[in-house]
Formats: C-alpha cells, sequence, structure tokens
C-alpha cells in the first residue's frame, strides 16, 4: 500500500491507473478505523479496481466546542488494517495542505436537507462536509466512493451536491456495521465508560421498538417517537438531541406513516453524543 500526502502526487498516480483502464474507487474518512470502515473498503474493492482511502480530521466540520482535538487517532493501526484489506493508496494529507493559510472556499447545500436533523444542533457540519467531500473527489476522481448509512444524513446531503453540481461520481451507499448487541460502530464509541457503553444500547433498542410499533400497524410518528423517547428516558442521564421519523430523501419529517421512512436519533449517552437510524420500508396501504 501506497501513503501519499501530497495532492500532486496523488493526481499522478491516479493519472497512471486511468490510462490503464482501471476504475477507482473511493472511501473517505476520519481514521480510527473499525469493521464498518472496513466494509466500505470491502465493497470498494469488490466494484472497483484501484481503492484510495483517505484518513483526515477534517477541521471544517466541526464547530468550537466539538472533539476536534479529541477525535480518536492510530495511524499505525490504521495502516495495518488497509493493508491486510488490499488497499491500494492510503491518502494522508495535512491540515496545512487541505486548508492553506487563506483558504477561503466553500461548498454548501442548501434547504431542509442540511437543517433538519444533525444540522439543528450543528449547523455548520454539512457545510465542513461537503467543501472537503468535493475537494477530495476533485484529488482522487473517483469512479465510485462509498459512504456508510450510519451517516444517513451526510449520505443524502452528498447524493444530492453530486446531483446538484453535475459530478462524475456515483455515490455508494453501503449497510450500517453493529456490534454482536446492536451498537452501530463508531470511533466516538471509544470514548464510552463501560456503563454507558451497556447503556448506549437504548439507541438501537428504540429502533427496534419503533420498527416493532411499525410493523404492528402503527402509523402515527408522535405515538412512535414519544414511545422512543420513553425508552430512552429510562438510562436517567442520557441527553435526547433529537428523535425523528422522516422522508429518507428529503428529511423532511413524516406525520403518518405511508411509505419508506427513515427513523433517525442522536443522543448523548456520556461524552459522547452517538447517532444512528434504520430505515423501514413501508408498503402503501390502499
Ligand atoms: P468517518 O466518521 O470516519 O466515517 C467514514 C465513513 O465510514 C462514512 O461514510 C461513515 O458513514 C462510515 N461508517 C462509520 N461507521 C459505520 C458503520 N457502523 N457502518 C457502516 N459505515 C460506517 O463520515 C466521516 O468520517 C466524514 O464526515 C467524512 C465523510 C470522511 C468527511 O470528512
Amino acid at each position: 500500500m501506497r501513503i501519499i500526502n501530497d495532492i500532486q502526487a496523488l493526481r499522478d498516480y491516479v493519472r497512471e491507473e486511468k490510462g490503464q483502464g482501471k476504475t477507482i474507487g473511493f472511501v473517505p474518512t476520519m481514521g480510527f478505523l473499525h469493521e464498518g470502515h472496513l466494509s466500505l473498503v470491502e465493497a470498494a474493492k469488490q466494484t472497483t479496481d484501484t481503492v484510495v482511502v483517505s484518513i483526515f480530521v477534517n477541521p471544517t466540520q466541526f464547530a468550537p466546542g466539538e472533539d476536534l482535538d479529541a477525535y480518536p487517532r492510530d495511524l499505525a493501526g490504521d495502516q495495518a488494517k488497509l493493508e491486510s484489506k488490499g488497499v491500494d493508496v492510503l491518502f494522508f494529507p495535512s491540515v496545512e495542505t487541505m486548508y492553506p493559510e487563506g483558504y477561503s472556499s466553500y461548498v454548501t447545500v442548501e434547504g431542509p436537507i442540511t437543517k433538519a436533523l444533525c444540522g439543528k444542533s450543528r449547523p455548520t457540519h454539512f457545510k465542513g462536509v461537503t467543501t472537503i467531500v468535493n475537494k477530495l473527489f476533485n484529488m482522487v476522481d473517483p469512479d465510485k466512493a462509498f459512504f456508510g448509512q450510519k451517516d444517513a444524513q451526510q449520505v443524502a446531503v452528498i447524493q444530492k451536491m453530486v446531483r446538484d453540481l453535475n459530478m462524475a461520481v456515483t455515490v455508494v451507499p453501503c449497510p450500517i456495521l453493529r456490534e454482536a448487541d446492536g451498537l452501530a460502530m463508531s470511533s466516538r464509541n471509544s470514548y464510552l465508560t463501560p456503563q454507558e457503553r451497556q447503556d448506549a444500547l437504548v439507541l438501537s433498542q428504540s429502533l427496534a421498538h419503533a420498527r416493532d410499533l411499525v410493523e404492528a400497524g402503527e402509523r402515527n410518528s408522535t405515538k412512535i417517537i414519544a414511545s422512543m423517547v420513553d425508552k430512552i428516558k429510562q438510562v436517567d442521564y442520557a441527553i435526547i438531541d433529537y428523535v425523528e421519523i422522516v422522508d429518507p430523501y428529503t428529511l423532511e419529517n413524516v406525520e403518518t406513516i405511508e411509505s419508506d421512512i427513515l427513523i433517525a436519533l442522536a443522543v448523548q449517552v456520556g461524552k459522547p453524543r452517538l447517532i444512528d437510524n434504520m430505515r423501514l420500508e413501508v408498503a402503501p396501504c390502499y
């Protein structure tokens, strides 16, 4: 596996691969890799010829007071994991490379899609995400880019950016990987104490509870959300950011469930704010 820090070296490498007729798969990450990240790498390996993974903890998607400085890092461990998966290139640029002095250009996706859900409590987050993903796409020039449904809003926002700006990349959404007990894998799970780790199961359990209600015929979102909130409040120190039922594409609230929905939640459990979600396919009733 080559490790590239320099933009021009990356461009030269990609041009050569493409010159040989190879397709490029790209997996952008912020590192501290777990099986969830590696499942994206596997999807890329299966469907493209050359796989590029980036590790860059992107300052512009963190607001002041968020966990930028504390964000967990383990380059040596990440390198070994990527190597074992047969990744071709690890792109690992510095902050100065990505945001040199005087940097002032940003890409924003406007509208409810970035204002809903995580956008409410993190109003500058998606501007940072779309800016860095756009920059990375310009550098890697991938045929396909792989993103996890764990961050369902991120996938929806990036798909909209790619569509709106006519970008020549196919965004491939990949399923959420979970621990055996249901907790969605996340680099931020490393902040949890053993007790919090146990209590954090309330996120996936409340989603499973919502699914049971929908499957039993409940179609009123307010009732389902209230029941999820009751469950989460059993962890008395958990702080709910949001629990919402939305359209999976526009992320606008759904009052009465008549077709596919995304149930999404963000809850602070101890130090970390954790997110999770579930897509449900609901057949319309005629
Ligand atoms: P990061 O949180 O490191 O996640 C990188 C990719 O891994 C994202 O597409 C995310 O959805 C996916 N991922 C994380 N946990 C997952 C899980 N349990 N199952 C499946 N996929 C999972 O998301 C980011 O970084 C950044 O915002 C980034 C896109 C790199 C831009 O900075």
